[in-house]
């Protein structure tokens, strides 16, 4: 099976990339062919400032290496070092209905934040597809909030194929229920935009703030809290098993349990989930040489294999010319 998934390098990274789409690639990969990658190009939709993205880039690969995504198991690499993926985009816009993009409702949310309502914002999708058919994926592990992308890159498939003849693989969205959605502090879904987020790798004080403002309901300590709606449950629970998770339950259901006490709880065991990865990020941090190098080998490869499909796409459309 074919396993694709990409993330924007627009920001830190934080448990919901880490839950919703990180830890899964790397699962993922003792078993399967994958293909990983930073979105550069699409960050470009939100970042406009230059030292900031080259920055950004390099750390989310520092963080996706420190996670355990292993370059000599997965295809790991930079979304521009394959430019064949904006001439993919090209092919694919002349087939994409302007109704299936004004249906997105991403688009929509992202100016409603205060995103510049640009060409590249509205054509997204239509990059994202390409990510993904010139690869030939199966299947894309993704949270929730790509499902109408995912829908989309669909659509285009199946338009370009019964256009032009089969051309491209028709793509799964993969979306765990569990973790289709990760709460950020506030509420809302976590997110890096939103200033609502807790990073994998930030340092202890920023990490105790974070978790300490976690939004809590105000039940007084001597009556059962809820589970329901409760934040801070969900939070935690993404660190337990069942067991852990029914345990957790019992503790907010006894009355007495107070909820600072349960967040400097939580701080530690976020803290100690994520220290074995911590030492070895400083190292990758610290070898930036080993770290380009890696991310460029991943593009040689991953050319390899979005060669075959845009000159099958080429000449499926017409631009073979030379073939009267
Ligand atoms: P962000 O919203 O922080 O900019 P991205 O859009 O770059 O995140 O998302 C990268 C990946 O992480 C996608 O697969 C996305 O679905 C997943 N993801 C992002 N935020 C969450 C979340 N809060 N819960 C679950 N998955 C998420
Ligand atoms: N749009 C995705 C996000 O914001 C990132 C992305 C770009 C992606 N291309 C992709 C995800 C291809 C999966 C497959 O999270």
């Amino acid at each position: 099976m074919r396993i694709l998934s990409g993330i924007q390098p627009s920001g830190s990274l934080h448990l919901g990339n880490y839950f919703g789409m990180m830890k899964r690639m790397v699962d993922y990969q003792e078993n399967n062919e994958l293909f990983c990658f930073l979105v550069n190009y699409h960050a470009l939709t939100s970042v406009f400032d230059a030292p900031f993205l080259r920055r950004q880039t390099f750390e989310a690969a520092c963080d996706f290496l420190a996670l355990g995504l292993d370059p000599d198991k997965t295809v790991f690499y930079i979304q521009s070092d394959v430019p064949e993926v904006t001439e993919l985009t090209w092919l694919l816009s002349n087939i994409t209905g302007m109704g299936l993009l004004e249906r997105n409702h991403s688009y929509k949310d992202k100016v409603a934040k205060g995103l510049p309502a640009s060409h590249g914002l509205f054509s997204y999708p239509v990059l994202m597809a390409a990510d993904i058919l010139l690869y030939g994926a199966d299947k894309v592990p993704v949270g929730k909030d790509q499902k109408q992308h995912l829908e989309i890159a669909r659509d285009i498939a199946i338009r370009f194929n019964s256009t032009y003849g089969e051309t491209f693989v028709v793509p799964e969205p993969d979306i765990e229920d569990d973790l289709a959605t990760v709460p950020g502090i506030d509420g809302q879904k976590m997110s890096k935009s939103y200033g609502n987020a807790i990073e994998i790798f930030s340092d202890e004080k920023s990490l105790k703030k974070k978790i300490m403002s976690i939004k809590t309901d105000s039940t007084p300590v001597d009556q059962p809290k809820p589970i329901e709606e409760n934040l801070l449950y969900d939070i935690y629970a993404l660190f337990l098993d069942t067991q852990g998770q029914e345990e957790l339950k019992e503790r907010l259901l006894t009355p007495g349990l107070k909820y600072g006490e349960l967040k400097k709880e939580l701080c530690s065991v976020v803290w100690d989930y994520f220290a074995p990865y911590r030492q070895e990020r400083k190292r990758l941090a610290a070898d930036g040489g080993f770290v380009v190098e890696t991310m460029q080998e991943g593009a040689r490869k991953a050319r390899q294999v979005a060669a075959v499909y845009l000159d099958r796409a080429r000449r499926n459309v017409g631009l073979d010319y030379w073939h009267k």
